[in-house]
């Protein structure tokens, strides 16, 4: 009997998947490369090691791996995304036939997806591109899945990929298709700037309330699990309490672990992106940068001796942290959505942003009962700044922000991405920006020219400033 699905590539994340479908009760071919010395017959000891995949085929050959395969054949790419994937697709491509399938699940540049869709569809070859978030254990238990391609192709896999997802509150699965193209990876990229900036907003909560407000790790894990028992519910709350609590014998774990901030990309694809389509991501700037800041630790440890410290306490209550949060998170998830709106028209992907949001609800790391306060706003086509509930929530939360920001101010602790949030909302309910001043100085020693208010044809005009 063929196997329903192939899986290639055993690591970390491709494992759980395996172990994930086959639990569903789909029958499931495996293929890991053969590298002498350090993956050896790595199929078969997945097999041997978990009972769930105890009935699941295993290969180092992948013309025997295909062959293995029921047609349409449906094979699933679990790989470092780049090169790799690129070098597999074209040993795959020879053995496969009209109308099978590759799904690449591995967090791949959504052009590197359209490339290879356009590159298999000469051989008839369908490519999905399906991110996938939620981490090891999501990947094991139920994943968010956003899938990007054909629809004929989704077709195929549909069933499959709403039974290994995640489930929201109503039962229904965290797995849809988004649109064509390179979309569903290019929502995955975004998940991942709304991610870095989401960790980056505990991260500062964290300094202010250990260093500017002098609390221990373990009040200030009391209070992020007061959060976490409000309307912040977060799935990254509910680890970085857990993390703030995790001691051993030589005491707190995090005070061991060097304050480098490390990326693997996607962050920063999120924000070229959002410059390519001109979109003032900035709390995903500021939590890139920060990560970027933090890595540069030696020079850091040097100007730190070289500049006195204002270490000094400030006074803040728990209502100006919390609203500060809520009102940091509220911006950072429109600029997401924003975002993939923006991306959405220009690459005519005709995404849905409620879907997206359901996808999100639940599975993912960015998962949060935000997400289900942002999904009626979302489905009646309104970006999260332009609702009345939102607004009103915003006008309530703003005097904690400013006291909160301001408090800040002599002292020492950074806030890059809240006071991002909070200066982004200003420049984006001003009627009257100071770019005509901008507009000018170019037009001034550049000749690019202007608009002129309320001229509706779109014409430049160059005014003779030096007479
Ligand atoms: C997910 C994550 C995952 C990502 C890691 C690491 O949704 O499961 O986003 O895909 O690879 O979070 O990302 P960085 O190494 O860039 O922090």
């Amino acid at each position: 009997m063929k196997s329903e699905i192939g899986l290639i590539g055993l690591g970390v994340m491709g494992t759980s998947l395996a172990r994930n479908i086959a639990r569903n009760a789909y029958s499931i071919s495996l293929y890991n490369r053969y590298v002498k010395g350090s993956e050896e017959g790595i199929a078969h000891k997945k097999i041997d090691q978990y009972k769930e995949l105890s009935s699941a085929k295993g290969f180092e050959d992948l013309s025997a791996f295909v062959n293995s395969v029921q047609q349409p054949r449906k094979i699933l790419l679990m790989l470092t995304a780049g090169a790799a994937v690129d070098q597999l697709i074209s040993e795959l491509e020879p053995l496969l036939d009209s109308g099978d399938l590759i799904i690449d699940a591995g967090n791949s540049h959504y052009s590197d997806t359209e490339r290879r869709i356009e590159l298999l569809a000469k051989k008839k070859i369908f490519l999905l591109g399906l991110g996938v978030s939620g981490g090891e254990e999501g990947a094991l238990k139920g994943p968010s899945l956003m899938l990007g391609g054909s629809t004929q192709a989704y077709g195929l896999v549909k069933d499959l990929l709403n039974k290994i997802a995640a489930k929201k509150s109503d039962e229904q699965p965290t797995a849809a298709y988004v649109g064509n193209g390179g979309s569903g990876h290019f929502v995955k990229i975004v998940h991942n700037g709304i991610e870095y900036a989401e960790m980056q907003l505990i991260a500062e909560f964290f300094q202010i309330m250990h260093q500017a407000m002098g609390m221990t790790y373990d009040q200030i894990a009391v209070v992020f699990e007061q959060w976490n028992q409000s309307d912040q519910k977060s799935y990254l709350l509910e680890i970085t309490l857990s993390i703030l609590r995790t001691k051993d014998e030589q005491g707190y774990v995090i005070d061991r672990i060097l304050d480098k901030g490390a990326h693997n990309g996607t962050g920063s694809w999120s924000l070229i992106a959002a410059t390519e389509l001109g979109q003032a991501a900035s709390m995903m700037s500021s939590a890139l940068f920060s990560r970027y800041t933090s890595s540069q630790k030696r020079c850091r440890t040097k100007l730190s001796a070289l500049y006195e410290s204002k270490n000094q306490r400030i006074e803040l209550t728990l209502d100006d942290l919390m609203a500060t949060y809520r009102f940091a998170r509220l911006i950072n998830h429109h600029q997401g959505f924003s975002l993939i709106h923006v991306a959405s028209k220009e690459h005519r992907w005709d995404i849905n942003l409620a879907i997206v949001c359901g996808i999100w609800m639940e599975g993912c790391i960015i998962k949060s009962d935000l997400l289900y306060q942002l999904y009626p706003i979302l489905k009646s086509h309104q970006l999260p700044l332009s609702d009345a509930s939102i607004v009103k929530q915003i006008h309530m939360d703003r005097p904690h922000v400013e006291k909160l920001l301001s408090s800040l101010i002599p002292s020492d602790v950074p806030s890059l991405c809240i006071s991002n949030a909070f200066e982004f909302l200003k420049q984006m309910v001003q009627e009257q920006s100071p770019a005509h001043l901008i507009q000018a100085q170019r037009d001034y020693f550049g000749a690019h020219g202007f608009q002129f208010k309320g001229d509706l044809t779109g014409d430049l005009y160059h005014y003779n400033w030096k007479n």
